[in-house]
C-alpha cells in the first residue's frame, strides 16, 4: 500500500530558471508529524504548495490518500488544510465570517459546535465577531490555523507556524498540535525554530537547495549525530593541551580554565574514564564536571554547513576540471 502522501522525484523550476526542488522524494505515514527543516530559500513553502495545488510541479509526483494531486485535486484539496506562511486575510471580515467561509469553499455543511470548539482550543472565542484588522498579529496567525481546519481535514501542513508568536502563545499552538496529532491528523510543519521540532516532530527532513539531504526518526537523529561534550572547570588554567592527550578530543575555553572533551554518544566506550586517569596521573585537577547533549539545532548546522561544503567542493572541482 502507498504511504499517506507519497512524494516522488518531485521537481520545481520557477519561470526564471530558478531551481527551487531538485528531485524530492518523502513518503509520510498517516497520522505522523513530520518537520521539514531548511534554510531560508530552501524550497520548503515550494514543496508544500506543490502538494496543496497551488504551484505546479516542473516533473515528478505526488499523492495524498493513493489519489493524484493533479488528477485528483478535488479530492485531494479536501483532504488537507494549509496554514500559509504569509497572512492573507481580508481586513474588513469576521472572524468567525471567514472561518465559516472557509469552510463552505469545501463544500462542507456548516457545523457550529465544531467551529466553536475550534475557535475556543485556538484561544478566539472571544474575538468570534471582531473585525480581523482589529486582531493583534499572533491572532491572526491563529485565525489561519482556525481556516485551515475548518473543513477538518485529515492533513495539514504548517509552514512557519508560530513565526512571530510570543513564547506564551507558541506553546498553546504547540499543544493544539500535540492534540491535533492525538486525533489522529497527519501533520507536516516547516520551522525556523529547531525547538519546536525538537519539542514535536517524529520524524525529520532537511531540505538544502532544492533536495532533502536528511530524512530520519527525531531520536535516531539525535542519537546517530548527537555528540557529547564533557566541561571540566581545571583549578589550574591549562594554556594548551598536553601531548600526552592528544588521542582525545580537547580544546580549551575561557583562557585555559574549562577544559572540553568531545566524544560521540554512539560508541560503546566513551573514553571519560580513561581521561579522568589520565588527567589524574598527569596531577591535574578540577573543581566542576558537566557534560551536555548536542541539540537538534546543532545537528542541523552541522548538516547544512556540511552540504554546503560539498557543494563547495564540487564546485571548485568542477571549475579546474573545465
Ligand atoms: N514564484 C517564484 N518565482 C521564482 N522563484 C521563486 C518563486 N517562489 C520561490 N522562489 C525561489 O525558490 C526558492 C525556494 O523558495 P521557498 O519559498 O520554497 O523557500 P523556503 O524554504 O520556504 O524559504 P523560507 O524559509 O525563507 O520561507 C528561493 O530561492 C526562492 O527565491
Ligand atoms: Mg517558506
Amino acid at each position: 500500500m502507498p504511504s499517506f502522501i507519497s512524494i516522488e522525484n518531485l521537481s520545481k523550476v520557477y519561470q526564471n530558471g530558478h531551481i527551487a526542488l531538485n528531485g524530492v522524494d518523502l513518503d509520510i505515514e498517516e497520522g505522523e508529524l513530520i518537520a521539514l527543516l531548511g534554510p531560508n530559500g530552501a524550497g520548503k513553502t515550494t514543496l508544500i504548495s506543490i502538494i496543496c495545488g497551488l504551484v505546479r510541479p516542473s516533473s515528478g509526483s505526488v499523492t495524498v490518500d493513493g489519489h493524484d494531486i493533479i488528477r485528483d485535486y478535488q479530492h485531494t484539496r479536501k483532504l488537507i488544510g494549509l496554514v500559509p506562511q504569509e497572512l492573507p486575510i481580508e481586513p474588513f471580515e469576521s472572524v468567525i465570517k471567514t472561518v465559516n467561509f472557509s469552510r463552505g469553499l469545501f463544500g462542507k455543511t456548516p457545523n457550529p459546535a465544531y467551529i466553536d470548539q475550534l475557535l475556543s482550543d485556538l484561544s478566539l472565542s472571544d474575538k468570534k465577531y471582531s473585525q480581523i484588522k482589529a486582531l493583534s498579529g499572533g491572532m491572526k496567525r491563529r485565525l489561519l490555523i482556525a481556516k485551515a481546519l475548518s473543513h477538518e481535514p485529515r492533513v495539514l501542513f504548517l509552514d512557519e507556524p508560530t513565526a512571530g508568536v510570543d513564547v506564551n502563545l507558541r506553546k498553546e499552538t504547540w499543544d493544539l498540535i500535540h492534540r491535533l496529532r492525538e486525533n489522529g491528523v497527519t501533520i507536516i510543519l516547516t520551522t525556523h525554530y529547531i525547538e519546536e521540532a525538537e519539542e514535536m516532530a517524529d520524524r525529520v527532513a532537511v531540505i538544502n537547495n532544492g533536495s532533502i539531504i536528511v530524512v530520519e526518526r527525531k531520536a535516531e537523529l539525535m542519537q546517530k549525530m548527537g555528540q557529547k561534550q564533557m566541561f571540566l572547570e581545571l583549578q589550574q588554567p591549562m594554556p594548551q593541551i598536553p601531548e600526552q592527550l592528544g588521542d582525545y578530543d580537547l580544546y580549551t575555553q575561557e583562557n585555559g580554565t574549562i577544559l572540553v572533551y568531545n566524544y560521540e554518544t554512539t560508541r560503546k566506550r566513551t573514553g571519560i574514564t580513561s581521561l579522568l586517569k589520565d588527567l589524574s596521573s598527569m596531577q591535574i585537577s578540577f573543581r566542576d564536571l558537566r557534560t551536555e547533549q548536542s541539540s537538534l539545532e546543532d545537528i542541523f548546522m552541522d548538516l547544512v554547513d556540511e552540504r554546503v561544503e560539498i557543494l563547495e567542493h564540487a564546485e571548485s572541482k568542477y571549475a579546474s576540471n573545465s
